[in-house]
């Protein structure tokens, strides 16, 4: 099969913010407490922080990182997890039917983000709380010294404010499994009150509105209007949560559902600007698609756990173990949010550690990588520079969901001061490989660096502690032709091919 792809320097999309290879930390299963935390193995330093785990997430290079919940923070009371560790209670979390021992808590975790060269994006707890508590965990965390909160923080040992910038108000509030689960008028509201206050505090925090948990959630769009409506000029983002899965086993089905993404930012976007013309505002919302992955190998064992099992401190939770297959959606995911990098300027794969995650944990032995490590890294590493519009031809095909699906997706980022240009490109096709066109304009003379891919015989196929079975290889770079670049991507498979440009 034939595809081609036309770039031109003029035509742009957007600067790539780096904040949309952000990530997410959350207390739910083994993310915190035997993925980045534990005392007492062989890898972790004096404070219990897991080097072999804090090296991979170095590896990913992740700029911020969204904590403590998810549903977690909606019942979250985060004075349980600052002062004296021996003293502090263990509490019943009802998201996730769990027993928290607060071991960890806003000051472990800015120091581990602090390990990390991360910045931390504290969501606060607006199902069971309020204005108030936003205001005095800020308080805890960014104002010097010389009043109680501050003071307190000082009295923990962390003498040094934390300087956070960026604050999710709340969490899926209007999600029905929710704690303090919200209608949008009533989230709306209290959004707005909690910005107000908590901006009286530190002017230069940046606020994450929450939108819809999913596109399919019965009150979505008319969400996003009541909430902005109640805190557009006090807000800088809205965010969007979404997770994709294989539930039909359906590959060319699923490996279509990034189209869902789009759709979904588009429709976001929309209201967004209706908001804006109807406040007669000059200011543009940017989005925050602060909860995506692949989830769903573990869907049915976690309801279960969630409904019928003692309570217990990190039990094992949607720990999916991810296929090549699923890899190439996240290849798919990772591109359509790059071709909004006008308006999505944060993202957070969810999650990190062994929850959904890129990174595994066996407590007391390995960490190691998920097959969806590879494009997120590939991603965070090369797509630095300014996403290009990309005109694009190739065949299509139908699946069960939806109509005239690209059997590429493919996306282009240009670092100008490298003189780079890298293609992210995947081929959707089960069989058939694809001889990829790629054509430059007004960049001078381009030719191949690096073509970096995944790909294989079988889409099943996953990683262990034991064995990595899908990971990065090199493909063809291909041959140039009157100054276009043909290069072959193998049937179903994600490509990272790197173009160096010379005037
Ligand atoms: O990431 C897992 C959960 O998914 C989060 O706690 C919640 O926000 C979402 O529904």
């Amino acid at each position: 099969m034939k595809a081609k792809l036309i770039l031109e320097k003029d035509f742009s999309v957007g600067q790539v913010d780096r904040r949309l290879f952000a990530s997410f930390i959350e207390h739910l299963g083994r993310a915190v407490y035997t993925g980045i935390y534990e005392p007492g193995h062989p890898n972790s330093d004096s404070n219990g922080f897991r080097q072999d785990v804090l090296q991979l997430v170095k590896e990913l290079n992740i700029p911020i990182i969204r904590y403590p919940g998810g549903n977690f923070v909606s019942g979250y009371r985060w004075e349980d997890g600052v002062g004296p560790i021996s003293e502090r209670p263990r509490r019943l979390d009802l998201a996730w039917r769990t027993l928290e021992t607060n071991e960890i808590g806003v000051n472990e975790f800015a120091a581990w983000c602090r390990l990390a060269n991360s910045q931390l994006m504290m969501a606060v707890n607006l199902g069971t709380r309020g204005v108030q508590d936003a205001c005095n965990l800020l308080e805890y965390c960014n104002i010097e010294k010389g009043s109680y909160y501050s003071d307190l923080r000082r009295s923990h040992g962390a003498t040094e404010p934390h300087h956070i910038k960026t604050w999710c108000l709340g969490n899926e509030m209007d999600g029905p499994w929710q704690t303090g689960h919200k209608t949008a008028q009533e989230y709306g509201r209290l959004a707005c009150e909690t910005a107000r206050a908590m901006r009286k505090i530190d002017p230069d925090i940046k606020l994450v509105a929450c939108g819809s948990s999913v596109c399919t959630m019965p009150t979505f769009p008319s969400w996003e209007d009541e909430v902005l409506t109640n805190t557009y000029e006090d807000v800088d983002f809205l965010s969007l949560h979404q997770y994709f899965g294989d539930r039909c086993s359906n590959t060319p089905d699923y490996l279509a559902q990034s189209i869902e993404m789009d759709r979904f930012i588009r429709t976001v976007t929309s209201v967004c600007d209706y908001v804006k013309a109807k406040k007669r505002s000059p200011k543009t919302m940017y989005l925050s698609f602060d909860e995506w992955n692949v989830w769903y190998h573990s869907s049915a064992e976690e309801e279960d756990i969630i409904k019928n099992h003692p309570w217990g401190v990190a039990p094992k939770l949607l720990e999916d173990i991810y296929t090549l297959e699923d890899a190439l959606v996240v290849g798919t995911l990772l591109i359509t949010l790059l071709n909004h990098a006008d308006r999505v300027k944060m993202a957070c794969l969810a999650q990190l550690v062994n929850v959904i995650a890129p990174i595994m944990t066996v407590p007391g032995g390995k960490a190691w990588k998920q097959t969806i490590f590879e494009p997120f890294f590939h991603a965070s590493q090369y797509a630095n520079g300014t996403v290009l519009q990309t005109a694009s031809v190739c065949e299509k095909y139908d699946s069960k969901n939806y109509c005239d699906v690209p059997y590429l997706e493919s996306t282009a980022v240009w670092n100008e001061p490298a003189g780079e240009i890298t293609v992210f490109a995947v081929n959707r096709s089960l069989n058939e490989p694809m001889e990829l066109a790629c054509r430059f304009d007004g960049f001078g003379s381009c030719r191949v660096l690096e073509h970096l891919q995944l790909c294989g015989n079988d889409l099943k196929a996953v990683n262990s502690a034991e064995k990595a079975a899908v990971t990065t290889a090199l493909g063809d770079n291909g041959y140039e032709e009157n100054g276009t670049c043909f290069v072959p991507l193998p049937a179903a498979s994600w490509n990272v091919i790197r173009f160096k440009t010379e005037p």
